[in-house]
């Protein structure tokens, strides 16, 4: 069952949100080289805990962050270190999640390092495309397939690859819920999405194949091929007339036509 929210939810949901894109848009200020990947955490945690909410990712299943900093050919879920530091021409991504008053909020970016190169700023430009043109086709009363189709249409008509091994999700009073949110696909798969629906839709592209693998601290996931991966990800909810973005750190979402 897919959870339809009810208005009030749907408050809760739009301040959660807010907070978890409050994050990302602190730590653009944040990401230089020299950086390390433990200093963007703290500064993320500090930023949560003082509006009264929780990192949603510390402790789920274990995992010991309240950010997922993953470094170019990492993938997702890379583990904030003291000795991981950034360096000029990376590409970093970071996932956020929080709590707030029982409520989940869930958005990710991936930011440039300095100066990168054309073909890494081609990556991040083409998935940030890829999430913003998945999220201008999700419609109430259609299936969710028409997103996915479109995440990988965008991903694969400019030479990169969506993986496949991770996927999005439902999201409410809990972090992982109904119904998972392909990035791949065919528009009439998938079941018929209805207003009231909220999902963190967050696609993963791949420079090269869309193989994926887990490293050894159970966590990192990185490219098979050592290319490089980006991923941009907003929670959002599905109105009877469109759709509201709830994370709204994104100054391109309104080229899109999303609020
Ligand atoms: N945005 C990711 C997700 O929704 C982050 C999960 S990381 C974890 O699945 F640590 F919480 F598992
Ligand atoms: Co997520």
């Amino acid at each position: 069952m897919v959870p339809i929210r009810t208005p009030k939810e749907i408050k809760k949901l739009r301040l959660a949100g807010q907070l978890a894109a409050e994050v990302l848009m602190a730590l653009e200020q944040h990401v230089e080289p020299g950086v390390s990947t433990a200093e963007l955490d703290a500064i993320a945690y500090k930023i949560i805990t003082d509006a009264n909410a929780e990192p949603a990712f510390l402790g789920y299943m274990g995992y010991p962050a309240t950010l997922c900093v993953s470094i170019n050919e990492e993938v997702v879920h890379g583990i904030p270190s003291k000795k991981r530091v950034l360096e000029d021409g990376d590409i970093v991504s970071v996932d956020v999640g929080v709590i707030l008053k029982g409520y989940y909020g869930d958005n990710a970016r991936t930011y440039p390092v300095g100066t990168i190169s054309d073909e890494n700023q081609r990556l991040l430009d083409v998935t940030h495309e890829s999430l913003l043109k998945g999220l201008q086709a999700l419609r109430a009363d259609e299936p969710l397939g028409l997103l996915s189709h479109a995440v990988q249409t965008v991903a694969e008509s400019n030479g990169f690859s969506v993986v496949r091994a991770f996927v999005g999700h439902g999201i409410g009073d809990k972090l992982h819920d109904e119904p998972q949110v392909p990035n791949f696909g065919r528009a009439e798969d998938g079941p018929i999405i209805r207003a009231g629906t909220v999902l963190a839709v967050e696609p993963m592209v791949n420079a090269g194949t869309h193989r994926v693998k887990t490293l050894s601290d159970g966590w990192t996931v990185i490219t098979a091929d050592k290319k490089p991966s980006a991923h941009f990800e907003h929670t959002v909810v599905v109105l009877s007339d469109g759709i509201e973005i709830l994370t709204p750190w994104d100054s391109r979402a309104a080229d899109y036509g999303l609020a």
